[in-house]
């Protein structure tokens, strides 16, 4: 529970949106001619009640439930959505990386940098030096980027630790966060990111540090509830993934994994043969993988802001997941090496252009794909009855100028359980 919610809440209605873009629909993700069907209601309206959608219909259905002590919020003819579910983040870590996005803007790619102790090592070491009050200071500030862009859930990988002590620092953080700011957040472990510079020479010793002490201590103190590794060329084998991953399963976590990243390791594969919930990026991936995951149940998450970031071309081939019938997630990627941005919006830019989904598609892999990919179907994702009141306000006329105005921040107002967390101006 939030510390906001602890305070007694009034019923709001928000009304006079000109398109209340519901996501509503059976329960499940959406695939193939689902995902461009959007359930909106014009001229709609939602009844909210102690943070969670009462009821949604239009303004003449719902004039009629309306009594004197329901606040009234005017879209004003605005467009409504569901808060985003981004699902896929590692937005808890010190400094940043801008130095080594001037070496890329110079020709120097990203594998280069991290084998030069860049990158992923380059923020272990400053978040290993930074206290938790320090990652908290970053972290507030990065909740609030995600607020202020529609965001109202993320999921959050620890990863920039690689000790015990660490990553539990970490993952302390993401609870503190969650329970301080307005934005949710989906703990997920990743202490499989990179292998630390003390554990070069002995990759193995790492890899037993995290079967035999991390993946258990998280587990037991209920630190995160999925377990994701970094499965590439020079960071985790197929065979460390398999092992690490098996562990967590056993442990009773649930398992995402970044695959086919960099290069064509076989991650999609090793997903489906895990039946994870997730595979994460996939820009490798072939249509072999892509067979695996579809029969294994696997949701494909897609991240074109760390293609686009890296200044690469090889964006994921999304058409081709989603023709398939996979349930395909849109997610930031959020991190301070890969893809600095927290913005969805941006994400359904990128996905319309370089993945060539449509603006429809692209809405219902950031929002309730992305909630099913996170166990958290029934409550978030769309504006129905009985979910968290999570909604958005855009100034656009049309849901699709959130992907076709680019770079231009919509939002006008963001509801998390009821409660106005961002109104612009
Ligand atoms: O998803 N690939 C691994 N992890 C991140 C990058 C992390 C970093 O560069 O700091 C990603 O792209
Ligand atoms: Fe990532």
């Amino acid at each position: 529970m939030k510390l906001l919610d602890r305070f007694t809440m009034s019923s709001t209605v928000i009304l006079n949106a000109r398109q209340l873009v519901t996501l509503s629909g059976p329960p499940g993700p959406r695939v193939g001619p689902e995902m461009r069907d959007l359930s909106i209601i014009e001229d709609g309206a939602v009844l909210i009640k102690d943070g969670l959608i009462e009821c949604t219909g239009t303004r003449q259905e719902l004039e009629p439930l309306l009594t004197e002590s329901v606040e009234i919020f005017d879209a004003g003819g605005r467009v409504v959505l569901p808060g985003f579910v981004d699902a896929h983040t590692h937005p808890v870590f010190a400094g940043n990386r801008a130095d080594e996005f001037e070496l890329r803007a110079q020709g120097v790619t990203y594998q280069e940098i991290a084998a030069q102790g860049g990158g992923i090592r380059s923020t272990v070491r400053h978040t290993r030096a930074a206290s938790l009050e320090d990652l908290l200071i970053a972290g507030r500030k990065y909740a609030n980027w995600f607020i202020r862009g529609g965001t109202t859930t993320v999921e959050a990988k620890s990863g920039y630790g690689l000790t015990l002590e660490d990553e539990i620092k970490i993952l302390r953080a993401i609870k503190q966060l969650d329970l301080e700011t307005s934005l949710s957040y989906v703990p997920t472990f990743l202490g499989a990111h990179d292998i630390p510079d003390d554990y070069r020479d002995r990759r193995e010793e790492y890899v037993q540090l995290v079967i035999q002490e991390m993946i258990p201590f998280v587990a037991r103190e209920k630190l995160a509830e999925f377990c994701d590794v970094f499965c590439e060329e020079r960071v985790f084998t197929l065979e460390e993934s398999r092992r690490i991953l098996k562990a967590a399963r056993e442990c009773g976590l649930g398992i995402r994994m970044h695959a086919d990243q960099l290069s064509l390791s076989g991650g999609a594969k090793l997903a489906a043969e895990l039946c994870a919930s997730t595979a994460d990026h996939l820009e490798h991936t072939d249509a072999e993988g892509i067979a695996a995951l579809l029969q294994a149940g696997v949701q494909p998450v897609l991240l074109p802001g760390s293609v686009y970031a890296l200044g690469l071309t090889n964006y994921p081939h999304a058409r081709e997941m989603i023709d398939a019938g996979l349930p395909v997630v849109l997610a930031t990627d959020f991190n301070p090496g890969s893809s600095p941005t927290t913005s969805m919006q941006m994400v359904l830019s990128l996905a319309s252009t370089h993945l060539k989904l449509t603006p429809a598609e692209s809405i219902t892999a950031a929002t309730i794909n992305a909630a099913y990919s996170l166990n958290r179907g029934s409550s978030i994702g769309s504006i129905e009855a009985g979910k968290h009141a999570d909604l958005v306000v855009y100034d656009c006329e049309d849901y699709r100028e959130l992907s076709y105005f680019f770079g231009i921040e919509h939002t006008h107002t963001v509801f998390a359980s009821g409660h106005k967390v961002f109104a612009r101006g």
